[in-house]
C-alpha cells in the first residue's frame, strides 16, 4: 500500500498561538474548579457599549444585510474608517484604500501576503506579538528579530535596525503601543524610524490596534503622521476589538496605497469575501458614535495599570518598565530564574510560568511566546479585585 501524501510543510511549521494556548489551559483549570486568575487573555473584560449592540440589533432587521456585500467592506464602514484614520493617524485616504477584514488578524495576514516575496527579510522588533512571525512565514518571508530589552523600554533604535538591514530587507513591522510590552514610541523616535524606512525604500506594516489606549497624556503618533511621505510604502492595520471591547465581533481593517490595497482586495475576494454585515454595521456605529464610554474603559485600564505596576515592583527580582499604552505589563523576571521556589528551580520564563500556574494558580504568558526567555506578559484587562489578588499571590510565592 502506498503511504498517504504528506500534509502541507508550510502549515506543519506553524505553531499554535501561545497566548490562546495559555488562556485555554487557564480556562480548563477554572472549569475544573481551580481558582485560577488569568492575566493571559488580550481582551477587555467590559461589555461592548450598548449603542453599538443596538446598531447591530437594528441591522439584523434589514434584509439587505442578509446578502453578500462588497468584499472590501460596506461603504458606510469604509467611510467611517477614512474619518478615523484622519482623526487618529493624521492620514487622508480614499475609501478605496480601506479594506475591512475579519478582525485585525486577517489584516495582519493579508498585509504580509501583499508586500512580501519569497526570501524577503522582514525586520521584526522583539518582543513581538506572537502572530507576526507566523504570518511572515506564511508569506514565504524570513522574520529577522531585532531585540530591545527592558533597559531601552523595549523600543528598537534606528542603529539596531540599520545593523540588521541587508539587501534582502523589504519590510519593517512597527507597533506602538506594543503588544506584548505596552511601550509607546515617542513622536521623535517614530519620525526617526520612519525617515530611515523611507530612505531605504522599506515597506512599513504598522499595527495601530492599541492607538487609542495610551496613558499619562501620551499620544501614539502614527508613523505616517510623523513622516507623511512614508504613506506610499505603509500599510496601517487597525480594528475595533481592543478600543471598543469588541474582540468577538471580528472587525478589523487595513489601509494603504491603492495598488497594494488592490492586491489585498483580490486576495480577500478569494479568501473570505465580505465580513459579516451586522458586525460591520456595529463597527461603523462604534467609530461614528459617542466615545465617552471608551474613555471610561481607558480610565479603568489606567487605574489597573498603575496598580499592577506598583504591586509587581514590590517583588524582589522583578523589573517592571512603566508601560504607557495597550493593557499589558512586561516585567523582566530574569532575577527570579535559577533560584528555588517551592522546591522548583526554573531556568526559563516558560518554566517560571508553569511554576506560577501550578503553585499560585495564576496564568501568565512566558516571554518565549514573544521572543527571548526571561520575561512574562500580564494583561491587566481584568477586574480590579482579581487583578490585586493575583499579584498578591505572586508576592507570596516569591517572598
Ligand atoms: C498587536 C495586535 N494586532 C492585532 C490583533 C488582532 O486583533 P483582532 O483580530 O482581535 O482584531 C491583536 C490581538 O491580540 C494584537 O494584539
Amino acid at each position: 500500500m502506498t503511504s498517504r501524501a504528506p500534509l502541507s510543510r508550510k502549515l506543519s511549521a506553524i505553531a499554535e498561538s501561545a497566548t490562546l494556548k495559555v488562556d485555554a489551559k487557564a480556562k480548563a483549570l477554572q472549569a475544573a474548579g481551580r481558582p485560577v486568575i488569568s492575566y493571559a487573555a488580550g481582551e477587555p473584560d467590559f461589555a461592548t457599549p450598548s449603542f453599538i449592540v443596538d446598531a447591530a440589533a437594528e441591522a439584523l432587521q434589514n434584509p439587505a444585510n442578509y446578502r453578500y456585500t462588497p468584499a472590501a467592506g460596506l461603504p458606510v464602514l469604509r467611510e467611517a474608517i477614512v474619518a478615523k484614520t484622519l482623526r487618529d493617524s493624521g492620514l487622508e485616504v480614499a475609501p478605496s484604500q480601506v479594506i475591512v477584514t475579519n478582525g485585525g488578524k486577517q489584516a495582519v495576514y493579508q498585509a504580509f501576503q501583499t508586500v512580501v516575496n519569497p526570501g524577503d527579510e522582514v525586520l521584526l522588533p522583539a518582543p513581538y506579538w506572537t502572530t507576526y512571525p507566523e504570518a511572515i512565514a506564511l508569506a514565504d518571508g524570513t522574520p529577522v528579530e531585532v531585540f530591545a530589552g527592558a533597559d531601552q523600554d523595549y523600543k528598537v533604535t534606528v542603529a539596531q535596525l540599520e545593523a540588521a538591514r541587508t539587501d534582502k530587507t523589504t519590510v519593517l513591522v512597527f507597533v506602538s503601543p506594543s503588544n506584548p510590552t505596552g511601550s509607546v514610541y515617542t513622536a521623535e523616535e517614530t519620525a526617526e524610524i520612519g525617515r530611515w524606512a523611507l530612505e531605504h525604500g522599506i515597506w512599513v506594516i504598522t499595527d495601530e490596534i492599541y492607538q487609542n489606549l495610551t496613558y499619562e497624556g501620551v499620544r501614539a503618533v502614527s508613523i505616517v503622521e510623523a513622516v507623511p511621505e512614508l504613506a506610499e510604502q505603509t500599510i496601517l492595520l487597525n480594528g475595533v476589538a481592543k478600543t471598543y471591547a469588541m474582540t468577538g465581533w471580528r472587525v478589523g481593517w487595513m489601509v494603504g496605497p491603492a495598488d497594494a490595497m488592490k492586491l489585498a482586495a483580490n486576495l480577500q475576494s478569494h479568501l473570505s469575501s465580505n465580513v459579516n454585515n451586522v458586525a460591520q454595521r456595529a463597527a461603523a456605529a462604534a467609530l461614528n458614535g459617542p466615545q465617552d464610554e471608551v474613555e471610561q474603559f481607558r480610565e479603568a485600564f489606567d487605574r489597573r495599570r498603575r496598580l499592577i505596576v506598583s504591586e509587581l515592583s514590590k517583588i524582589d527580582g522583578v523589573e517592571v518598565p512603566n508601560p504607557l499604552g495597550a493593557f499589558y505589563v512586561y516585567p523582566d523576571v530574569r532575577g527570579l530564574l535559577n533560584r528555588e521556589w517551592g522546591g522548583v528551580t526554573p531556568a526559563t520564563s516558560l518554566e517560571l510560568a508553569d511554576l506560577i500556574l501550578e503553585q499560585a494558580e495564576v496564568a501568565v504568558v512566558p516571554g518565549e511566546a514573544f521572543g527571548p526567555s526571561g520575561y512574562l506578559r500580564l494583561s491587566y484587562a481584568l477586574g480590579d479585585e482579581q487583578l490585586l489578588e493575583g499579584v498578591q499571590r505572586l508576592q507570596r510565592l516569591f517572598a
